[in-house]
C-alpha cells in the first residue's frame, strides 16, 4: 500500500552540480507526467550544467538557488520549502552534497534545506569512481544511511557501473531516471515525515492546528452601472498573506477575497466576491470559526440604485446617491452564539493612527485592531511592506516596518496566543 501516491506527492528536487544534472530534467518530466508537484532547488554548480529556466519550465515553478533571495513574497522561505514537500530527492547527489548532508553543513540553500527539513531524503549519488570509493565518501554514505537517508544507484544494485563522463569505469554513475522514479515511489510507501522528540516542534505542528479561520481580503467593487464601479487601492497582499500564514500554522482557512490580481493561496478555501454585500454573505455563511480577520478594505458606501443599463454621457453627470454598506467586522464581532473567539480588524488611517484605532476597537467590538497609515507616500497600499501598530486591550504595540508576510506571521502568533487564552 502506498502511503502517498506519486500523483499526490510534492517532491522537492535538489539538483547538485555534476554532469548527471541533465538527467534531473528528465526526472522532473517523468515526475510531472505522473502527477507529482515538483519544486526545484539548484546549487550554484548545478546551474553551470543545466539552465534553471529549463527546470522551471518543466516543473512549472520558479527554481531557487539563493539562500538570501527568499524575501520575495512570491517565494517561500527554505523552511517552508522543505516542509511543504513530502520527500526531498537529491539528484545528482555530488560528493560535496553528500558530505554536507553527512556533516550537517548549511552554507547554501540546498544544504540548508536538507538540514532544516522534517522530511526524509532520497539521494541519487553521481560522481567519479575514485570520489565514490574514497574512504571519506564511504564514511559519509554510511552516516547518511544510519540517519535514514535512502539511496538509489551508484552501487546499490541498480547496475550503475559503467563508463563515466570522465572516461573511467566503475561505480559512481547516477541511476537512470526510471530507477530514481521507482525509488521515489518506494520511499513514499512509508511515512516520510521525520518524527520529532516529544515537546519539540510543537509550534511547527501548528499554533492554530485544528482551528477554523476566516479572512477577508482585498477591495470591494460597488457598481455604478454594469461597467463602472467604486473601488479602492487595496491589493489584498496583507490579507492573503494572513490567510497563508494561518494555513501554515495548521488552521483550516476560508479566504473571502474581493477582486485582486493575486493567485489563490494553496491549501486555502477561497471565496471570490465583488461587493460588500456579497462579502458579508460569504463571511456569515463561513461561520462558525475560531478566528475572524477582517483585512479587506470594504467600501463603506455603495450606490443606492446602480443603473441596470450603462449610464450615457449625454444624460449629464449622474447624481450618485450613496448608502452605507453593512459593516461586516462589527456584525461578526457582535454575534452572540457563534462569535469567533478572536476577532481582528484593520484600520487604514491617514491621520491620528493609534487614536483612531483605539476608538475603532471599541466601536467595532473586536479584540485586536491592526492600524496602519495609508497616508500618501507611505507606500502601504499595494506595496510589499507594512508598518503597523497593534491595538488591543493589552495596549498598543508599534511594530517596525517589515514585509507583509512577516506581519502576517507575527499576527498569527499573536492571534494563536489569544485563542489559547480564550480556549
Ligand atoms: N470593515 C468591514 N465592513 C465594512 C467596513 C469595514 O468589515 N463595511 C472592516 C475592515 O475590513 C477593517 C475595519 O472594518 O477591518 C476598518 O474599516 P474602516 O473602513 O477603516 O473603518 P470605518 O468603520 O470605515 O471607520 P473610518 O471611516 O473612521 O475609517
Amino acid at each position: 500500500m502506498t502511503a502517498k501516491p506519486l500523483s499526490d506527492a510534492r517532491i522537492l528536487l535538489i539538483v547538485g552540480g555534476g554532469v548527471a544534472a541533465y538527467k534531473s530534467l528528465e526526472l522532473i518530466r517523468r515526475l510531472r507526467e505522473r502527477g507529482a508537484d515538483v519544486r526545484v532547488v539548484m546549487t550554484e554548480a548545478a546551474k553551470r550544467f543545466v539552465a534553471p529556466l529549463s527546470a522551471a519550465a518543466l516543473s512549472g515553478h520558479p527554481v531557487r538557488s539563493d539562500l538570501f533571495s527568499l524575501i520575495d513574497e512570491a517565494e517561500m522561505g527554505h523552511i517552508e520549502l522543505s516542509r511543504e514537500a513530502d520527500l526531498l530527492v537529491v539528484a545528482p547527489a555530488t560528493a560535496d552534497l553528500l558530505a554536507k548532508m553527512a556533516h550537517g553543513l548549511a552554507g547554501d540553500l540546498a544544504a540548508t534545506t536538507l538540514l532544516a527539513t522534517d522530511k526524509r531524503a532520497l539521494v541519487a549519488p553521481a560522481m567519479n569512481v575514485r570520489m565514490w570509493l574514497h574512504p571519506a565518501t564511504r564514511r559519509n554514505v554510511a552516516t547518511l544511511s544510519a540517519d535514514g537517508v535512502a539511496l538509489v544507484g551508484a552501487d546499490e544494485g541498480d547496475a550503475d557501473e559503467g563508463e563515466m563522463a570522465c572516461g573511467e569505469y566503475g561505480p559512481g554513475r547516477m541511476a537512470e531516471p526510471p530507477a530514481i522514479l521507482a525509488a521515489i515511489e518506494r520511499a513514499l510507501e512509508a511515512p516520510t515525515a521525520i518524527p520529532l522528540p516529544p515537546g519539540v516542534g510543537a509550534r511547527d505542528r501548528g499554533a492554530l492546528a485544528g482551528k477554523r479561520v476566516i479572512v477577508t481580503s482585498g477591495p470591494t467593487w460597488e457598481p455604478i452601472d454594469p461597467v463602472r464601479f467604486i473601488a479602492n487601492r487595496s491589493s489584498g497582499r496583507q490579507g492573503h498573506a494572513i490567510a497563508e500564514a494561518a494555513r501554515r500554522a495548521g488552521a483550516r482557512v476560508t479566504l473571502i477575497s474581493g477582486p485582486v490580481a493575486l493567485a489563490d493561496p494553496p491549501g486555502v478555501e477561497v471565496v471570490h466576491v465583488e461587493t460588500a454585500r456579497q462579502m458579508r454573505a460569504a463571511a456569515l455563511s463561513a461561520l462558525p470559526a475560531d478566528v475572524f480577520v477582517a483585512a479587506a478594505a470594504v467600501a463603506d458606501w455603495r450606490v443606492e440604485a446602480a443603473g441596470a443599463e450603462k449610464l450615457k454621457r449625454d444624460g449629464g453627470p449622474p447624481a450618485l446617491r450613496l448608502v452605507e454598506n453593512p459593516d461586516i467586522l462589527a456584525e461578526v464581532a457582535a454575534r452572540r452564539a457563534d462569535r469567533p473567539a478572536v476577532v481582528v480588524g484593520f484600520a487604514a488611517e491617514t491621520e491620528r493612527v493609534t487614536e483612531n484605532a483605539r476608538d475603532k476597537l471599541k466601536r467595532k467590538g473586536c479584540d485586536v485592531i491592526v492600524a496602519n497609515s495609508v497616508a500618501e507616500g507611505a507606500g502601504i497600499f499595494g506595496g510589499r511592506d507594512n508598518e503597523v501598530a497593534v491595538v488591543s486591550a493589552a495596549g498598543v504595540e508599534a511594530w517596525p516596518r517589515m514585509d507583509k508576510q512577516e506581519v502576517a506571521r507575527r499576527l498569527i502568533d499573536l492571534i494563536a496566543r489569544l485563542a489559547r487564552e480564550r480556549a
